[in-house]
């Protein structure tokens, strides 16, 4: 009998022994703004699905949908400090963040097609550009959209002049800005995750996004007309922390790198239907009436909006902009 218990004690000892030799997993903390139904939503899912498979479970994603860590004012400073590994910031977000030359996605209709976009982003244009955030201690891994954003307010906007007086919420950019105040609006930046109540409450009338956020962030309860206007682009760069990122054990790194890869195709696979779906359903509430441009309607805003591209030449970069000009055939 004495004998058994020893036995069991031994063996108590070497589980636990066992258990404390596993090395902890690295934890990936990766934080957006947006919600889990949408393009960025859910290509994290499948990233963090695909990195715990091809690591073997070395390394854990915990995803944080909806800013429930960090929002658009601190989650380029937490991932900085550390506190969270990967973010997904838009390309507009990087300007404040001293990437200036990334506000060039926010020019007016520079893209007219995913396939044009693609050129730019999955090319060497879009490598180039990642790979200036380096010395910023960020590693830019890649580029995923979300999609063409249109525009929306409580009054139908058709014509230039329908913006006069108009306050718009923008994400916090320089150029966005100008874009509006191009069209005669007053642009006001504001966190995403205050937009809801920015237009519940009035404190402005109206906003610019791709279906997909429109609808999940429930804007066709407070936003009566959408316009068709694809004026602009909304997309993401994917972005580590660069001493953590080139920390990890090379093999873990490698895979991480072959899963990123895969979940790019796939979050550029699935942004259009998710904004096609997003649109029917903002359609299909009943809420949000949905408006199409004439072709004079649309020329006359192409023709306003192309002023602001000439005004950001030089912040951007002449070389950059004849690059990008250069893939997609736009003419200012
Ligand atoms: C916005 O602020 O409108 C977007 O950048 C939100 C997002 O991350 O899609």
């Amino acid at each position: 009998m004495r004998l058994l218990v020893v036995g069991f004690a031994v063996a108590g000892l070497l589980a636990a022994a066992a258990v404390a030799a596993q090395p902890q997993p690295i934890v990936i903390r990766f934080s957006h703004v947006v919600a889990e139904d949408t393009p960025k939503g859910k290509a994290a899912a499948y990233f963090k699905k695909l990195a715990e498979k091809r690591t073997g479970g070395k390394v854990q994603v915990e995803v944080y949908p909806n800013g429930a860590r960090y929002g658009d004012d601190d989650e380029l400073a937490a991932l900085r400090a550390g506190k969270v590994e990967m973010l997904a910031p838009s390309l507009a977000k990087l300007g404040p963040f001293g990437a200036p030359e990334f506000e060039v996605f926010d020019l007016p209709y520079l893209f007219d097609s995913y396939e044009e976009l693609h050129r730019v982003t999955q090319g060497p244009i879009g490598a180039g550009l990642l790979k200036r955030l380096g010395p910023k201690g960020v590693v830019g891994l890649a580029l995923w959209d979300n999609g063409f954003k249109q525009m929306s307010a409580n009054r139908p906007l058709r014509k230039v002049d329908d913006f006069r007086g108009l306050k718009m919420r923008v994400q916090s950019s320089k150029i966005l800005e100008a874009q509006m105040r191009a069209l005669g609006a007053l642009p006001e930046p504001i966190a995403f995750s205050e937009v809801f109540r920015a237009l519940e409450t009035e404190a402005v009338d109206g906003t610019e996004n791709p279906p997909s956020n429109f609808y999940t962030q429930r804007l066709q309860e407070v936003q009566k007309f959408m316009t068709l206007s694809s004026h602009g682009y909304l997309g993401y760069a994917v972005i580590a922390n660069k001493k953590f990122w080139d920390g990890l054990p090379a093999d873990v790194r490698r895979a991480l790198e072959g899963a990123m890869k895969e979940t790019t195709q796939y979050a550029n696979d699935i942004a259009r239907t998710e904004n096609e779906n997003a649109l029917a359903a903002v359609k299909e509430s009943g809420r949000t009436q949905v408006l199409r441009l004439s072709s004079e309607e649309k020329a006359d805003w192409k023709k306003r909006l192309s002023a602001v591209h000439r005004q950001f030449e030089g912040q951007i970069g002449r070389d950059l902009l004849q690059a990008i000009y250069k893939e997609t055939g736009f003419e200012p």
